[in-house]
């Protein structure tokens, strides 16, 4: 079995199916076939599918119905991973899928699971679920673990060229997953099991929150002492050696740095082990939004009072960029919208400008004419989009929070920065 699929790899005849086929499974999906290889993409969401079927590759096809999985060689499993609304990890759309794989599992398949995860969640949760078929992993079929690390919006790493993590249930299993990313992107970088693989994705995420919410800690400090952050941070990296720069704001939002924490606390949890500078990091995260609404309520202070006075007019204040990351549309776990809930708790009308998302909620992106300015008491950068005006919004002489730096450049009494 294994080595009848080594060699449809090598052949580039292996047929190859992504199971949720969103941001991640349409850049593993496009860099799996533009390596050569068939690729089915199983879609549930049919607008989606409509959204990019003109788009793909020829050799990259679309479908609703997962029929077609039973041809797959290769199925790797793209779907989301989120939080429960309690805050805890939420496996479910992932078992869901998993067992739509199982009931068309065959004979010398291998499923990768690339959704990201706790360790242990590939053995204990998704082999469970195939192993229902009665068929055997290591022989009848493989199960490996290869974590998605695409980074939207950065255009010098791609699918192609960011190193492929690969863990297996079994050798054979691991075997497999390091032939067939080896022939689709540049480096594989074996591990010696799933749990490694699960744990690595991890690793980075919880380093990138925990440095994260150590800066802006830091940045509160500075703040309070009148000494100024971001040119304290550009002085330290000047050191060529053990700093790595981060850089305040208003928290980490998105798919995975605030997620994936959770999804290790949970599992430090069922294990009975204590992780207390990872819980710190997430909470100091959680909290940073309200921290820069209520920055943003005392700047606004005074006029709270004034116009809510008599007239019943609430403050006005304009979010400016409302995605969770510069330059894209995705609004996932977004600080920016936290940061709304917690300017409307405070008593603020907001609206938004944010030239990837123009519609959310039943609001619209609002234009940054001076007429509109003219009205808002408070304008806070929240996302720092490329094609944004700053200029406009300094000339609006409206009381301007930068909570990502662009405006670094520029003092004056209604700027303010964190
Ligand atoms: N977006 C990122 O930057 C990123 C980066 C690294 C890792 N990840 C991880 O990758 C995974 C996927 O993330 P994403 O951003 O691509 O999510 P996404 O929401 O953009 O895409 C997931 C897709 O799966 C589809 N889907 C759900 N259940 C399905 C099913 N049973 N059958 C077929 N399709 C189904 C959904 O309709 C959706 O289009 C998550 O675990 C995430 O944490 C995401």
């Amino acid at each position: 079995m294994k080595n009848l699929l080594i060699k449809k790899i090598t052949e580039k005849k292996a047929v190859v199916g992504i199971v949720g086929v969103g941001y991640v499974g349409e850049s593993l999906g496009r860099a799996i076939a533009e390596a050569g290889f068939t690729t089915h993409g199983f879609e549930a969401d049919e607008a989606r599918i409509r959204l990019l079927k003109d788009s793909l590759p020829v050799n990259f096809t679309l479908h609703c119905d997962k029929k077609l999985l039973n041809n797959c060689d290769i199925v790797c499993v793209c779907v989301p991973t989120p939080l429960t609304k309690e805050n805890l990890p939420n496996t479910s759309i992932l078992e869901a899928a998993v067992d739509e794989v199982r009931q068309q599992l065959k004979k010398g398949q291998l499923i990768i699971i690339e959704s990201s995860v706790a360790p242990g969640t590939t053995r204990n949760i998704i082999l469970p679920i195939l192993n229902k078929g009665g068929l055997r992993v290591g022989c009848d079929f493989f199960l490996a673990f290869s974590p998605e690390r695409v980074d939207p919006g950065n255009s010098n790493y791609s699918v192609r060229n960011i190193p492929k993590v690969v863990g297996g249930i079994e050798d054979n299993s691991q075997r497999l997953g390091v032939v067939f990313y080896g022939s689709v992107v540049e480096k594989v970088v074996p591990v010696e099991s799933c749990e490694a693989a699960e744990l690595t994705k991890v690793l980075e995420n919880v380093f990138r929150l925990i440095n994260i919410s150590l800066i802006n800690e830091i940045a509160d400090y500075a703040r309070a002492l009148n000494i100024n952050i971001w040119e304290v941070i550009n002085a330290a990296a000047s050191k060529p050696f053990g700093f790595l720069a981060h850089y305040p704001g208003p928290g980490a939002g998105g798919y995975c740095i605030p997620v994936l924490p959770i999804y290790l606390l949970d599992s430090a949890k069922k294990n009975n082990i204590s992780l207390p500078l990872v819980e710190l990091a997430t909470l100091s995260n959680r909290k940073q939004p309200e921290k820069i609404a209520n920055m943003a309520l005392t700047i606004m202070n005074g006029k709270l009072h004034k116009s809510t006075n008599g007239n019943g007019i609430k403050p006005q204040a304009l979010l400016v960029g409302i995605s969770y990351k510069e330059n894209l549309g995705d609004t996932r776990e977004s600080v920016a919208l936290k940061i709304w809930n917690k300017l409307e708790e405070g008593g603020v009308e907001v609206h938004y400008h944010d030239p990837y998302v123009l519609r959310l909620n039943g609001f619209t992106s609002s234009d940054l004419n001076e007429e509109f300015l003219k009205k808002m008491d408070m304008i806070i950068v929240t996302t720092p989009h490329r094609n944004i005006s700053y200029e406009t919004l300094i000339a609006s002489k409206k009381p301007l929070l930068d909570t990502r730096g662009v405006l670094n450049n520029y003092t004056g009494a209604n700027i303010y920065h964190i």
